[in-house]
């Protein structure tokens, strides 16, 4: 039988990565969530596993998660004489500590928002006091894409400042805070391969972060995004990484960090070129849901290359467009709510009533408590992906879909993608 290759995560972007992979081989995703689950069909088959992982003698491990690379999950299957896609507990600082990420760029030159790393609340004021708006206050360490505060109102990011420190707003991931420079300008996710040395493009995509339409309301782990990103063509992603990922790299190297992962830089297109307002060590959630549909090029092998240190395939992408986006649960991001039903989805987790182009990932859900069905388990509970020939029209067959899924207290954005498919197909 050939070997697995194996999925760490149980997000949509892991039933993403999951799918593009089992056209190559058969997919277990640890731990995984029961929609995940496909018969073989065209290619081979998604099965979820609890683990342990060694224990299914993977070809391949793709850590989907920020935590696990943070906690040195690559590093102990590596060695255990595993091939591994996701970075070691030294580059996934990168992600791990916004304070160590903002130091790396500095030193290799990466353009990025100008910018203080505290301990002391006192110290952290006179900082920000000295700020123009829109002041952007950040915990250092992980807190799924929540512990950024973006505001005009200088009392409120002061009141920020003193809760994160005061440790009652995130506890010891907001024990250390950055404060920095806000940045006018698109915003865009640039997913990177990198093996070491050597880096290679998958392409752009935008992520809608705030919970509600017109950028209104709190940051979340993301609410949509699309794909392609029009003006971020071949030339341009050349420019950015460049400026922006390449010398990254070099800096990695210099301090003996082997980067065998994806790089995910988030970048503000300001009036004074790009900078880099993040990086994680990781694949984007819901940016793999947009960009993984859209890859011509065989995942597998192209992962395969990344983990063996050896990156040499091409990425094709394929003509269309990708528009996904996410159901999230009553209450999400705060305080979300599980356990409502989900309808609209048939019994193999997609559409009751197929629409073509468009694929469900599963990010939060499990079966009913009769084992039927399928009820809220997470924040973000459902990435409805469609894909078509323009912005527009994926745009279109997405909402679609959403509106044959239901659930108690069901979130979603109403304008994902709209002002790009508008500058596509202005009427
Ligand atoms: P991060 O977790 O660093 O990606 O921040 C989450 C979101 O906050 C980003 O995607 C931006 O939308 C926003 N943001 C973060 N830093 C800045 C900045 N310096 N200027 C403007 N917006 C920012
Ligand atoms: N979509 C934002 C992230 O994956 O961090």
């Amino acid at each position: 039988m050939t070997s697995p290759i194996v999925v760490v995560g149980q997000g949509g972007r892991e039933h993403a990565l999951a799918l593009g992979l089992s056209a190559s081989a058969p997919v277990v995703v640890v731990p995984g969530s029961p929609g995940m689950r496909t018969a073989p069909t065209a290619g081979f088959g998604v099965t979820i596993s609890a683990g342990p992982l060694s224990a299914l003698h993977p070809s391949l491990v793709v850590i989907g998660p920020e935590q696990p690379l943070v906690d040195g999950l690559a590093d102990a299957l590596r060695a255990e004489g595993l091939l591994v896609v996701g970075p070691g507990a030294d580059g996934a600082q990168l992600e791990g500590s916004k304070a160590f990420m903002k130091e790396l760029l500095v030193e290799a030159g990466v353009p990025t928002a100008r910018h203080g790393t505290f301990t002391d609340v006192t110290a952290a004021l006179e900082f920000l006091h000295t700020m123009a708006p829109p002041y952007v206050v950040k915990t250092d360490g992980l807190a799924a894409g929540k512990g950024v505060l973006v505001t005009m109102d200088l009392e409120e990011a002061t009141a920020d400042v003193e809760a994160k420190l005061a440790g009652t707003a995130f506890g010891q991931a907001g024990s250390t805070v950055v404060i920095e420079e806000g940045l006018v300008g698109e915003e865009c996710s640039l997913l990177v391969l990198c093996d070491g040395t050597k880096v290679v493009p998958l392409c752009a995509a935008q992520d809608f972060k705030r919970l509600g339409d017109g950028d209104a309301g709190p940051n979340t782990g993301g609410m949509g995004a699309y794909s392609p990103m029009a003006g971020i063509e071949a030339a341009t992603t050349a420019m950015l990484l460049e400026r922006c990922v390449t010398p990254l790299v070099e800096a990695m190297v210099r301090r003996g960090i082997d980067y065998r992962g994806v790089l995910y830089a988030g970048l503000m297109l300001t009036a004074e070129g790009p900078k880099v307002i993040e990086f994680n060590a990781r694949m984007g959630d819901p940016e793999t849901e947009v960009v993984g549909p859209r890859l011509a090029t065989d995942l597998a092998q192209l992962l395969t290359e990344v983990a063996e240190g050896n990156l040499r395939s091409e990425v094709v992408l394929r003509p269309e467009a990708a528009v996904c986006v996410v159901l999230a649960a009553k209450g999400y991001p705060s305080a979300p709510e599980r356990g409502a039903v989900l309808s609209g989805l048939g019994p193999d987790g997609q559409l009751g009533q197929p629409l073509e182009g468009v694929t469900i990932y599963h990010a939060g859900t499990t079966t009913g408590p009769d084992g039927q069905g399928f009820v809220v388990n997470g924040g973000r509970v459902l990435v409805v992906t469609a894909t078509a020939p323009t912005l527009s029209a994926a745009r279109a067959q997405a909402y679609a879909a959403v509106a044959q899924v239901h659930f108690e207290g069901m979130q979603f954005r109403s304008d994902i993608a709209a002002i790009a498919a508008d500058r596509e197909d202005p009427q």
